[in-house]
């Protein structure tokens, strides 16, 4: 039976603030996932991303998942591009339900913006464009890793967890 609570999705779809509500009313730990690869680097995302590329921040991101995979009764935050590796998916969706949450590129701009710098893939000029074109070329692989999918646009924080913890309720082979 699976128990953890997977959270994916694109920068800004509120993985990490959903996440904390879910962590809080289900009292079950948060595994913020680019949190366990700032520890593991000794260092933050931006200054991985800088010294040692992304390639390198990718192979952390796989060891950070595969610990978080192993746990139980979890919520499990990852990064926006945690789904371009299909081992973690595959890791991931054997101890754990996949949420993926979706906003607007326009309401994802307005969320990041208010954390400027914190990410590297859009610490860009035109930022807009680079997310259009991110999720574009992101969708199938959310798509095809999720099992459940809620849009945040219009959502609040809370709003999203009512409905994550709804259709997990209903959902088969899931230990809530
Ligand atoms: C990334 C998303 C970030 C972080 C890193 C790369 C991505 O996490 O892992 O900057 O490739 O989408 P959030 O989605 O939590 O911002």
């Amino acid at each position: 039976m699976k128990s953890n609570i997977v959270l994916i999705g694109f920068m800004g779809t509120g993985k990490t603030a959903v996440g904390l509500v879910l962590s809080q009313r289900l009292n079950r730990p948060l595994i913020e996932v680019d949190e366990t690869i700032e520890k593991i680097a000794g260092k933050t995302i931006p200054d991985i991303f800088q010294d040692d590329g992304e390639i390198h921040f990718r192979e952390l991101e796989i060891e950070a998942i595969r610990m978080a995979a192993k746990g139980e009764k979890q919520v499990i935050a990852c990064g926006g591009g945690a789904v371009l590796n299909t081992i973690n998916i595959e890791r991931l969706r054997l101890t754990g339900v996949i949420i993926n949450l979706t906003a607007a590129p326009k309401i994802i701009l307005k969320r990041t913006a208010k954390e400027n710098g914190s990410r590297p893939l859009l610490d860009v000029e035109q930022p807009l464009e680079r997310i259009k074109e991110l999720s574009k070329f992101r969708k199938p692989f959310y798509e095809r890793a999720a099992d459940i999918t809620i849009n945040t646009s219009k959502s609040s924080i809370d709003s999203a967890a009512d409905k994550i913890i709804d259709r997990l309720k209903k959902y088969e082979g899931f230990n809530l």
